[in-house]
């Protein structure tokens, strides 16, 4: 993604604006596929923001949430301060390999979750490696994204495709997943 990309999402945030909302059945749903557990630690790339990040929180997860948008960063801790620690936000470009790597500990979470976010980073296959290397034994990856097949033409670019699908589910143990929506956006469970 190119740096006038990256600015644009901090324009958005900047102006208060938020995006599809999570709604209650999403957290049901969640909380179905991930029951929760005290103490687990979760990681939120692209939290925009944070409203899934503090969903994370509240189901007893300890969460970290990232985004590389200042003013989604500045927006999350803001809202949810009274969260802390149990919901703490940095600022990262996820699509930094040596960022990544240098920022956040190899098999250092139970859970990884991405909303809306996958259809914006450009290498989905190094996305999925450098996920699998964060999760701990046992973790679990919940992917959330409009499925770009649904969508006008037009908007495309918000979803991800079938061969986007076939390259991150491919090598997961197992996998699950359920349609949010009426089928326009899936949640994928993939467990590690
Ligand atoms: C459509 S918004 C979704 C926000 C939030 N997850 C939600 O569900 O409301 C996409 C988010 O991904 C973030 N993002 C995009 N590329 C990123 C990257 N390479 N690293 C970190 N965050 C990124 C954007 O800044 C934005 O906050």
């Amino acid at each position: 993604m190119t740096a006038v990309e990256r600015a644009g999402w901090d324009d958005h945030f900047a102006r208060g604006r938020g995006f599809r909302g999570v709604r209650e059945r999403e957290l049901r749903l969640l909380g179905e596929a991930v029951p929760p557990r005290a103490g687990a630690r979760a990681l939120d790339i692209g939290c925009g923001l944070g409203t899934y990040a503090a969903a994370l929180a509240g189901l007893g997860y300890d969460t970290l949430a990232v985004d590389w948008s200042d003013a989604a960063v500045a927006a999350t801790r803001d809202r949810y301060a009274d969260l802390e620690p149990r919901l703490r936000v940095s600022h990262l470009d996820f699509e930094d390999a040596a960022e990544v790597r240098a920022r956040l500990p190899r098999a250092g979470f139970d859970l990884v979750a991405m909303r809306l976010v996958l259809a914006f980073m450009a290498d989905k296959r190094a996305v999925g490696e450098r996920v699998r290397e964060l999760l701990a034994p046992g973790g679990v990856w919940v992917v959330t994204t409009p499925l770009a097949e649904r969508l006008p033409q037009g908007r495309r670019y918000i979803g991800v495709t079938a061969e986007d699908v076939a390259v991150v589910t491919q090598g997961w143990g197992r996998g699950e997943w359920y349609d949010l929506e009426g089928g326009g956006v899936r949640c994928f469970v993939l467990r590690a």
